[in-house]
């Protein structure tokens, strides 16, 4: 088989075959096919697009070119969440005790994050103590016996991803359906996953940016993992204004406890209960949305939710004490409230640049090597929709530097007031 061929095919509009995509993946991660016929075979991709076989064939060779988790010794339905990413996204921290509560096992493999805050491994670092450094072994008897657990990935996860990744992001390919898909469900499939949920975020905040483009992908992704035999379901979610009311880490492992506590921001709390109840009824726990939504809610007013949290931080090390006194989570030295211009609605907000605020206060990491403030972010007071007085705050920032000019003129930038404004739809669409 020759690359060359392959180029052309795709090129010339026709469908790769099994072997022909197997080849190109294997002979890439190899090294034996170079970037510079990769990159035409991606653009091509990008250009003729995959049929449906071809896109679950791809993903499946990506599978297949590193490690694979092996969770079979955990007993029942192995459910994962995926966000396509988004700004102040809490909901992993609490998705994860509150199912767990309810008997799902979860076994997270989570990253630390690049971008506006940091992953969920970094905000879960700023409660004292907490670790993720278990072997496999404990990682699985820490699931078996109390049903949730975080680590992050050992082995060599999806090294042919990490490739193409990284070269797409230089050849202009990123923005390509099959490949996003593809590469994405890879890595949830190699995680070990036997059921997935994803959160596709449409939006300014969001990878895609308008619904069309959020509901192409989800759709994608769902059938992929349909066709490889990992259920899957997708919600699309509103990303055009952050979600629930922090963004930084521990300002959002503080939203995680007010949540589970039944005393979140309504949105996150919302998108918690749909994405949470997809994944009870993935485990086999619950026949119905309404059913599971009820057992939601119940855990969370019964007490079982946070008392979950509190074990989970337990097990890996952490100090408990913060869950009933959350100023011993990192505090930064300066809290600065921003005051509105004018009177009216909030109309808009620029959710990714607001995440960019945040990050420049340090919350979360430009480059890979950058170390994270885990103190310091932004808490919103108004939403979109909210009126607001001349003068009121419509955020407070947490900060360790007193000067911080060109963060306010990044939040006043992008966050607008005028006199009205429509509240935004939260969960647009349930793809199945
Ligand atoms: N996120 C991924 O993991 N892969 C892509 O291709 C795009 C976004
Ligand atoms: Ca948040």
């Amino acid at each position: 088989m020759r690359m060359v061929d392959i180029i052309e095919k795709k090129r010339d509009g026709k469908a790769l075959s099994t072997q022909e995509i197997n080849f190109f993946i294997e002979g890439y991660t190899k090294g034996t096919i170079p970037d510079y016929q990769a990159s035409a075979l991606a653009m091509a991709i990008y250009f003729q697009d995959m049929d449906e076989r071809e896109r679950a064939d791809l993903t499946l060779a990506m599978v297949n070119s590193g490690d694979t988790i092996d969770l079979s010794s955990i007993q029942g339905i192995k459910v994962d969440k995926h966000s396509t990413g988004g700004v102040g996204d809490t909901t992993t921290l609490v998705l994860a005790p509150l199912v767990a509560s309810l008997g799902v096992p979860v076994a997270k493999m989570s990253g630390r994050g690049l971008g506006h805050t940091g992953g969920t491994i970094d905000k879960l670092e700023s409660i004292k103590g907490f670790h993720v450094e278990l072997t496999k072994e404990q990682f699985i008897d820490l699931v078996n016996k109390d049903k949730v657990a975080v680590m992050s990935p050992s082995g060599n996860l999806t090294p042919a991803d990490k490739k193409l990744y990284a070269l797409r992001d230089v050849t202009g390919t990123v923005n390509s359906i099959p490949l996003i898909a593809s590469s994405i469900m890879s890595k949830k499939i190699a995680a070990g996953a036997d059921a997935i949920v994803l959160d596709v975020k449409t939006g300014y905040g969001a990878f895609m940016k308008t619904e069309k483009d959020a509901e192409e992908l989800a759709h994608a992704m769902v059938r992929i993992g349909n066709n490889v035999g990992r259920k899957t379901v997708a919600i699309i979610s509103d990303m055009s204004q952050p979600l629930g009311f922090a963004i930084g880490n521990a300002l959002e492992v503080k939203e995680a406890i007010d949540t589970l506590k039944g005393k979140g921001p309504k949105d996150l709390t919302k998108l918690v209960l749909t994405l949470g109840s997809q994944m009870v009824i993935l485990a086999g726990k619950a026949k119905n949305t309404d059913e599971a939504k009820q057992m939601l809610l119940d855990s969370i007013n019964n007490g079982k939710a946070i008392a979950k949290f509190k074990e989970f931080i337990q097990n890996q090390g952490g100090d408990t004490s913060i869950i009933e006194d959350t100023s011993k989570l990192p505090q930064a030295k300066y809290k600065i409230e921003l005051p509105a211009l004018k009177s009216g609605y909030v109309s808009r907000m620029i959710a990714n640049e607001i995440g960019i605020a945040s990050m420049l206060l340090g919350a979360g990491r430009a480059t890979k090597d950058d170390k994270i403030d885990l103190a310091v972010g932004i808490v919103l007071h108004k939403k979109i929709g909210d009126k607001v007085e001349k003068g009121e705050s419509l955020l407070t920032i947490y900060s360790n530097k007193e000067n911080i000019t060109e963060v306010k003129q990044k939040l006043y930038d992008n966050i607008f007031i005028e006199d009205t404004a429509t509240k935004p739809t939260l969960i647009h669409e349930i793809i199945t």
